[in-house]
């Protein structure tokens, strides 16, 4: 067993320990002070699906389907994924053009996919309320009507999300317009224009990741004690190019990350979650919420070894991937191995983007979202919610919110729990007016569909409804800490 032969990162204090293959896997506590503890394997990079032309529409086809990966070598782990054993190909499409994915479901139980940050009718959406029954195929179709973003989709069963994200089931969407067609950025998919999926997973001795909640993991999330990124365990890439852009998913259950550069170095932000931000923001540290996404450029020098590492910030309390015991430990997320000859990149230039702000004068209406979790043995071990939205858990035949189509609104969350929730809407991009009465950072100024509120945080979100009303047919919001939402800290709202 190779994986971890290396004697410095046995050495170090030990936060957490888990056993794979018999083999003892330990976190170092501290940060990565010592070079590395040895990244070996390729970076895995989806394919890249830019589905086929059928009388003027891009068709997609996808099947959710189980399989078996091998994260470790000699270590057979049942999984699930989308057109393969984990995770699912990388989306490509385009503004303006009319898309259908044909989702097939082989996965011997119900499931769906959702298209998360999309702008889209209501039905097409693949959340709880459109189910695909094992053996069956749901298509839907829409037009893409934003601008260029690295978006997601992954399963949006009710009571199932987690489970099913968590068994690998997730994958990129990448919208392109014509505005990034003209900017001089990093465009070359798996060569300098690179998806980087964040997950952590929890293996067992045999190499399985089964679902399973403490209830430690349903208060808290589930947070595992190997991380992936593209389903690679100790990845590593060989840039060849000065820029390398990461299109950075968090596409964890329930962790935070935080990125930052083992040599200190900054790195520039371009885009969040729904697009480019109108300037490239330059960060040491970035902190990265459930669901959320960030294109990064890093700054390559010819022959260096970079890491992109999680480091531990007690600063937020968001940086979870932690134990049982809820320790945040720090590890590499990826290893960038500069070619001894690199081919220049141009520098992300200084206007990415204009960006049309929502004026809190526009709104019509503020409601107020409270985010709640209750404590008590009694409810945790009776199996009931702790986690909810204004006192009450999803209840699907119930609309909690009916909004008016073309109406500017701000919504106003307010966390009255003890730990951190990101929370998540559909069917549009919202604004961040301000947290605790105060601008948002620079790199969360710009389109979001996640937004992490803090324990004791207000964040007013400012958004509007355009293009799709149907009264029938309910959009969700919810925390997308995945165990959060599957316990109905959840609701839905109508656009009529
Ligand atoms: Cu990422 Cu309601 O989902
Ligand atoms: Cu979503
Ligand atoms: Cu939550």
């Amino acid at each position: 067993m190779s994986i971890f032969t290396r004697r410095n990162f046995l050495k170090s204090t030990v936060a957490s320990m888990a056993v794979l293959g018999g083999v003892a896997v330990y976190w170092p506590k501290s940060g990565f002070a010592q070079p590395n503890v040895g990244m070996f394997n390729a970076l895995k990079i989806p394919p890249l699906l830019d589905g086929r032309e059928e009388s003027g529409v891009q068709v997609y086809d996808l099947t959710m389907q189980n399989g078996i990966t091998e994260f470790f070598e000699g270590y057979q782990t049942p999984t699930s994924g989308i057109n393969g054993s984990y995770l699912g190909p990388t989306l490509k499409m385009r503004e303006g053009s009319t898309v259908r994915l044909n989702v097939s479901n082989e996965l011997g139980e119900p499931s769906t996919l959702h298209w998360h940050g999309m702008h889209l009718p209501a039905r097409m959406d693949g959340g709880p309320h459109q189910v695909v029954n094992d053996g069956e195929t749901w298509s839907p179709e829409f037009t893409i009507k934003q601008k260029a973003a690295s978006l997601w989709y992954h399963p949006h069963l009710m009571g199932k999300t987690a489970e099913h994200v968590w068994r690998g089931m997730a994958g990129m969407i990448l919208i392109e317009d014509s505005e990034t067609d003209a900017l001089p950025l990093p465009k070359r998919y798996g060569i300098d224009d690179v998806p980087l999926v964040l997950q952590d997973r929890m293996l067992t001795r045999d190499g399985r990741m089964d679902y399973r909640l403490s209830m430690h993991s349903r208060t808290m999330g589930m947070v595992g004690n190997i991380p992936f990124a593209n389903g690679t365990y100790a990845p590593y890439f060989e840039a060849t190019t000065t820029k390398l852009r990461l299109r950075v998913l968090n596409g964890s259950n329930a962790s935070t990350y935080n990125l930052a550069l083992n040599n200190g170095q900054s790195f520039t932000q371009i885009a969040t979650d729904g697009g480019l931000l109108e300037s490239p923001v330059s960060l040491t540290l970035l902190q990265l919420a459930p669901a959320e996404r960030a294109e990064l450029v890093v700054d390559l020098v010819a022959g260096e070894v970079v890491t992109l590492n999680n480091v531990t910030d007690g600063a937020t309390g968001g940086g979870m991937m932690a134990n049982e015991n809820n320790n945040a430990v720090a590890f590499p997320v990826l290893e960038i191995r500069a070619a001894n000859e690199l081919t220049a990149s141009a520098p992300p230039p200084e206007n990415l983007t204009s960006i049309t702000w929502l004026k809190e004068a526009d709104a019509v209406k503020t409601r107020i979202f409270n985010l709640e979790m209750q404590m008590g043995m009694g409810r945790m071990s009776s199996g009931g919610n702790s986690h909810s939205i204004n006192g009450k858990v999803l209840d699907m035949m119930h609309i909690d919110e009916t909004v008016n189509l073309g109406d500017t609104e701000i919504w106003e969350l307010r966390n009255v729990s003890m730990m951190p929730h990101p929370f998540h809407m559909h069917d549009v991009q919202f604004q961040i007016l301000d947290r605790n009465g105060r601008p948002p950072a620079a790199n969360e100024h710009g389109r979001k569909d996640v937004v992490m509120v803090n324990s004791g945080e207000v964040v007013r979100i400012i958004m509007k409804f355009e293009d799709y009303a149907d009264p029938d047919a309910p959009f969700m919001y919810h925390c997308h800490i995945l165990e959060h939402e599957d316990a109905g800290m959840m609701g839905q709202f109508v656009v009529v």
